[in-house]
Order: C-alpha cells, then structure tokens, then sequence
C-alpha cells in the first residue's frame, strides 16, 4: 500500500517500508527537529558553558536532524560537526543546512558514538544532547576525549531523575524508560545528577560541573521554535504529516500513543507537570580535557 504520491511522502516509499524504519530514521523522514526539554535557551548555555565561540571546532554526537547543531553554528559562529546513527536524520541535516545557507560552517555525517570518523584532538568542543540516555557512557566518554583537543570541553544536556524517589514512582519512571527503549529499539536509562558527574569525572574530565534543571517545558520559546524549524507553513507541514501517518498505520498510530503516554510521564507538558515529572529534570554537565 502506498499512502499519496506526492505531498505526504516525497520519496513515495511504501507504507510496510516506512513503518519499519527504525524510530530515529522514522523521525528523520519526518523530518522532525528534536526539541530537549530546555528548549534552545538550553542548547545555548551549554555551548557558553563549554567557551564555544567563532573559531571553535565542535562536534555534536547524536544530531539528529541537526537542529540544534544548526542553531549553534549560527548563534556563535563556530564550525558544527554531526554525527548520529540514524541515515535518514543524516540526509535531512544536509537540506537543513542548505536551506538555512550555512555553507561550510556545518557538516553532517553518519556515525557512531562508539567509533567516531575523526582523528585524535580534532574538536574544541563534544556535545551531547537527549543522546547520552542511549549510551554505555563509560564507552562513549572515552571516545569522546580521543577526539577532543586537550582544554576542550564535553558538554552534555540531558535529562536525568532523582536519586530518591517514592517507590510508586520510580515504578512508573521505570516503565516509561522501558516503553521509551523498546520503541527506539535502543536501550534506554535515564541517570542521576550523581551518576553524570561520576562518568564525567571517571573518564579523566577536570573542573566538572553539574547544574540541575528542574524548570518544565515552555511555551514562550514555541515562536522561537516554529522560526527555527522553518516557519508555520514547515511546521503545519510535519504536523500533518504525522497525523496523515497515525490515521493511515496503526503500527505507527500505537508507536506514538505509547511514546506520549511515556513522555508524559516523564516530563509532563508544556501545560502541567505530573506527580512522576516532578522528579525529573534536565543537567547541564560539562568537563575540561587537561
Ligand atoms: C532524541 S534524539 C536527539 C537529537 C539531537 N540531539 C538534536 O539536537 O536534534 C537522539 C538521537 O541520538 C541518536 N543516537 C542514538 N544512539 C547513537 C549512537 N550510538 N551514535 C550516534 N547517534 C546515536 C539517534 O539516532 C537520535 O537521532
């Protein structure tokens, strides 16, 4: 079965073939950008935190569909480097990156945390954001400083759940990680504002800091957002997209019923938090190669 020539799907892909894509190239046709509960304001402060500024090399594990590598090479005029797994997210970043005009200040590629293209000392900066809950972070950390120049940074933006917590809770925090895990086929753990700073300080990092996040999403950055995904005629564009899907397939309907049900969990919505989403947040974790 094929959904609509056309509009809907632009490579006319059959509906069996993309309900098989795994949940990250799914989202890369989409072309959804991935919004990190700190909003861009987030993305931000972690490229201040680790002293990005033009002239800086930094790399960004897990882009996605390079929104927010994006929004970094613009806002501070460094050269942006990204990686993920994912093909179909990689194909999207490179029309992101021509649409916005950002010629060779941005340059995506697939990869993998575990085993990045690059040469030893090549980056001023290694961010990851809503990437590293994906991750052996023992393993990827180590990769991480081989390819970081030494006084560079790693920056890290992600969620994280407290320490202690009602049993009821942690219950139901733990099932929404295991929904979450067995939908992007990928595991899936969220840590604790202690565990980030132990991995960071067990991989060798210096001058580790850790600030936690408690604030829910918001609505005020959604103007913002829109302008940065390209517009409301971009964004009514995707939205449609998905619903046209979810009404179509009911592997991928129940895909999303069950991921919003998780998120909702975890981070609530931009209009309420739930009794679960009060204890989790999101860190800004960073650490200085010596
Ligand atoms: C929630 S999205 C985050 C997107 C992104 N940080 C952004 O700014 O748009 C998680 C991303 O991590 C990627 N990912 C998961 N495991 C990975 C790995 N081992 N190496 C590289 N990317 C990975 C997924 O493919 C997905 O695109």
């Amino acid at each position: 079965m094929r959904i609509r020539e056309g509009e809907l799907d632009e490579d006319n892909l059959p509906l069996e073939e993309i309900e098989n894509l795994s949940y990250y190239n799914f989202m890369g046709h989409l072309e959804v950008p991935f919004y990190q509960i700190g909003g861009l304001a987030s993305t931000e402060k972690l490229a201040e935190l680790c002293h990005v500024n033009e002239g800086k090399k930094v790399l960004v594990v897990g882009c996605g569909t390079g929104f927010n590598a994006c929004y970094i090479a613009k806002k501070f005029g460094c050269s942006v480097v990204g990686v993920d797994i994912a093909e179909e997210a990689i194909k999207k970043t490179k029309e992101r990156a021509e649409k916005e005009d950002l010629g060779d200040k941005v340059e995506f590629r697939v990869g993998d945390a575990y085993d990045l293209p690059f040469e030893p000392d090549t980056f001023d900066a290694v961010i990851t954001q809503s990437v590293s809950y994906f991750l052996d972070m023992g393993r990827a950390l180590k990769e991480f400083m081989r390819v970081l120049k030494p006084g560079g940074y790693v920056g890290i933006n992600e969620i994280f759940k407290d320490k202690d917590m009602p049993p009821k809770i942690a219950e139901e925090i733990l099932k929404a990680e295991q929904i979450i895990g067995e939908i992007t086929e990928l595991p899936f753990t969220i840590h604790t504002p202690e565990d980030w700073k132990q991995w960071l300080e067990n991989a060798g990092l210096k001058e580790v800091k850790i600030h936690e996040n408690r604030k829910p999403m918001s609505l005020r950055e959604f103007p913002q957002v829109i302008k940065e995904i390209g517009g409301f005629g971009k964004f009514s564009k995707i939205m449609i997209k998905i619903t046209k899907y979810a009404l179509v397939s009911k592997v991928i309907r129940e895909r999303f019923r069950k991921l919003i049900k998780a998120k909702r969990v975890l981070v609530g919505s931009p209009l309420f938090q739930t009794a679960t989403s009060r204890h989790v947040g999101y860190v800004l974790g960073i650490g200085k190669k010596v």
